[in-house]
Parts: C-alpha cells; structure tokens; sequence
C-alpha cells in the first residue's frame, strides 16, 4: 500500500500542476469581440441557388446589410432531416464560439412522407415528438420541429444564440393572382422557438416579410425574379429577401433577435 502510494503520488501531484497552470490557449477560447452569423438552409439560401447559371440565394447577398462577417453555410437540396443527417448542423457547430449567431431556415425540401417512396429529405409529419420510419432506409425519422430544435441546442451549447427563420415563399404571383398561404414549415418554426422556450433562440417571419415585398411589388416585378421554376430567385429577387429579412429582423417583425443590433442603417425598406 505505501509502495503504490509513492508511485502515485507525483503523477497526482503532476495532474494538480496542470490543472492549475493557465489554459494555453485561453485566448482563443474566449468569446470573439464581434460575433459572426453563420446561415443554415437550402439553394434558396445557397450561393448559386439552384446551379442553373440563372438563380441565386439569398444568403449571398446577406452580407450588405449586416455589419458582421457573415457565413453562408446553406447546401441546396437539404432540408432539416438531410441537413442533420449529413453532420452539417454539427460541422457549423464545431466553428461558433460563444456570442456568434447562427441563422436556420428551412422548409423548401421537408414536405413529402417518409414511410412512402422516401427521398431522404421528407420529415415525418406533425409538430412534436412523433417518429416515422423510412420506407427507404429504415432510419426513425423525426419531425421538422425536432430536427430544428436539435440543431438549435447544439449552437446554443457552444454559447452562440440562434434565430429560426422562416422559409422564402415560392413564386406568389405564379397564377397571376396573389396567393399568400404560408406552408406549415412556417408555423413549425414558431413552434420550435416556443418550445425551446430559451431565449438565445428567437423567431423571424421571413415568410411573411418577403411576402408583403411581393405584395407590394406587385404581379409583373415578382414574375420575373423567377426565370426557371416557381422556387430559385434570380439574383435580383435574391437580394430583395435579403434586404426583406434584414428589415424583419430590424424593426422586430416577430420580436427581438441577437442580430437586431448589427443591421446596417439606413435600412432598405422593402414591405
Ligand atoms: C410574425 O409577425 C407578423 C406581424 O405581427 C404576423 O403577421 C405573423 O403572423 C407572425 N408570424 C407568425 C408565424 O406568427
């Protein structure tokens, strides 16, 4: 007994030593001086939008209306299940540190029924705790308000605060006459704020706000952002529902998020 207590004590001793010593890299680890806002979504959000040379995401225009580095981490064809499923919440993570702001918006590609002809991407429907199994690769399948909620207390573990936003509205004028409904992707982000009910997590309408711009702008003008298909924006269209979230998140649309501060003023004033 005293012969192993004199082999261990040093080591013992050795750990306390290090533990005290200061963290060699504590500068680093400490929160940055201006944060950085991260955004999560699919090829309405993404650089290039839907890869056709004509359209373009919105998360590359963000940039000029916020006075932070922005990081445009959106993938075209995720949608929350595939987004989680594939690690990328987790990658991004992996890179906020605590005070960064990581924007999550999806819907475009979460409707469909997994427990028949499966695309990966569908989540199982309501907006709770419910699970599906996939049809296609028997994994459980959960809803897009859990998959947002996951994704949410990882970034809220790291310190970062996270605001889930609302998806773009497709092509409102597709008919010649304005039709507003909201998909249920809209609701459910609200759904997942409320029930998180932290608040390092907020909600933003960007639905409703870019709506309203095309309300206002009328039948020709929302037409012709949309040369492909009745979802990807041209870069023209792009740009208004980045200056239409801007103006969301500065005048509180749905109340009061962390990057409420850093918009640039004068704001763009859209709707
Ligand atoms: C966000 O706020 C606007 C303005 O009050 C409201 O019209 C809209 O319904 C809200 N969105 C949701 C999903 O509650």
């Amino acid at each position: 007994m005293k012969f192993t207590l004199s082999i261990l004590s040093p080591l013992v001793l050795g750990a306390l030593q290090v533990a005290a010593a200061p963290a060699p890299d504590s500068v680093h680890l400490a929160p940055r001086a201006t944060p950085t806002v991260y955004f999560c979504g699919d090829s309405t959000m993404a650089k290039n939008g839907a890869n056709d040379g004509d359209t373009d995401g919105w998360g590359n225009y963000i940039g000029n209306y916020v006075s932070l580095t922005t990081v445009n981490k959106a993938i075209g064809g995720r949608s929350a299940r595939s987004y989680w499923n594939e690690g990328r919440f987790q990658a991004v993570a992996d890179l906020v540190v605590s005070g960064d702001i990581v924007v999550i918006e999806f819907g475009h590609n979460d409707g469909g029924t997994p427990t028949s002809s499966d695309n990966k991407r569908s989540d199982c429907p309501g907006a709770g705790t419910e699970t599906c199994i996939s049809d296609l690769t028997g994994e459980t399948v959960y809803t897009f308000v859990y998959y947002v909620i996951q994704a949410s207390k990882l970034m809220t573990a790291k310190g970062a605060t996270v605001i889930l936003s609302s998806q773009t509205p497709n092509n409102q004028w597709e008919t010649g006459v304005w039709v507003g409904t909201a998909p249920r992707f809209v609701g459910y982000q609200k759904t997942a704020v409320t029930a998180l009910a932290n608040s390092a997590v907020t909600f933003v309408d960007h639905f409703e706000a870019v709506s309203k711009a095309y309300l206002k702008l009328g039948n020709t003008a929302v037409n012709a952002f949309y040369p492909n298909d009745h979802t990807h924006t041209s870069p023209t269209g792009a740009q208004l529902s980045a200056q239409a979230f801007a103006q969301a998140i500065y005048q509180k649309l749905n109340g009061t998020t962390s990057l409420q501060s850093y918009i640039k003023t004068p704001i763009t004033t859209v709707y």
